[in-house]
């Protein structure tokens, strides 16, 4: 059933859990989501981000991401994940999804502060929710689209991490459900190991007090998820490396060249790849 962000997010918190959400560009990436979640019995978010409409855009994707929602047998809230543009914030929302974030990250505190107000005054005279983020979460340069690609040397740099007195101050002022927020963590492949500052996440949970979100959220140490989730993280936006999971079991049935090949098979066998390893990220998520 489609459902909103909020009641999934303070469900999820209460029980010390995060809610997965898979980016969905095609349509086995939502089929293998919504399978995943059904076979852990958990509630999960199908989210399209802006950046991927070189993949597929919101008209295309959007209806299919509502119509598996609706038909599922948990919990799916239907999300835009870093909507850059007022227009596609409000595409999002007459189309029936009931979440969306609003990605002002790169702009100075204030700005940030005014775009993010100017869309949670809109989606939540509509009962929809909305996520915002404070700091920057870098895309690393084997990512896509979600944030700002930096020299991968400068991935680590600290100054771009969100600071929890200025979160205090975000959230006071924009009343926004969610607060997605950078603390060493990287959209895209990890070029090298990542060094989370997990106890930047509890402060910054103990000032705000509202669910908080993990980008670059594949790809992490297990005992990594546990720790972020008990800090405060209740939603991990997860994508480079299911994506990649899929591609390797692809690759693994391709290996034997001495076979006549059907792409439905390839699909079939790539979407397995992804579903199970959505499986595995579930159940980390839930504690399991
Ligand atoms: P990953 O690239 O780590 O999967 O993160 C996805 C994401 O944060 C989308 O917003």
């Amino acid at each position: 059933m489609l459902v909103g962000l909020q009641e999934v997010l303070v469900k999820a918190r209460a029980e010390k859990q995060a809610i997965a959400a898979f980016n969905v560009p095609n349509l086995e990436m939502i089929r293998a989501a919504i399978q995943a979640a059904e076979e852990v019995n958990t509630p999960v978010i199908l989210q399209h981000a802006e950046g991927h409409g070189s993949l597929i855009s919101l008209e295309e994707i959007g209806p299919i991401m509502l119509q598996y929602a609706k038909r599922s047998k948990v919990p799916v809230v239907v999300h835009l994940d870093h909507g850059k543009s007022f227009e596609m914030i409000m595409q999002a929302m007459k189309l029936g999804f009931t979440s969306v974030m609003i990605d002002a990250s790169d702009l100075p505190f204030e700005e940030n502060i005014a775009r993010t107000k100017e869309i949670v005054k809109i989606a939540h005279s509509l009962g929809v929710s909305v996520e915002a983020e404070l700091g920057h979460v870098f895309t690393s340069s084997l990512g896509g689209g979600e944030g700002r690609t930096p020299d991968d040397d400068q991935i680590g740099e600290t100054d771009i991490y969100t600071d929890p007195k200025q979160a205090k101050d975000f959230v006071d002022a924009t009343t926004v459900d969610c607060l997605a927020v950078a603390f060493g963590t990287v959209h895209g492949v990890y070029l090298k190991e990542p060094k989370l500052d997990l106890d930047r996440v509890k402060k910054i949970y103990d000032e705000v007090k509202i669910p908080l979100v993990m980008h670059g959220g594949s790809g992490v140490e297990a005992s990594d998820y546990r720790t972020a989730i008990e800090n405060g993280i209740a939603k991990i936006n997860y994508y480079t490396y299911a994506n990649q999971a899929g591609a390797a079991a692809l690759r693994d049935y391709l290996k034997a060249d001495n076979q006549d090949y059907f792409l439905e098979d390839c699909i079939e066998v790539a979407t397995k790849g992804l579903r199970e390893d959505y499986m595995e990220a579930l159940k980390i998520f839930n504690g399991k």
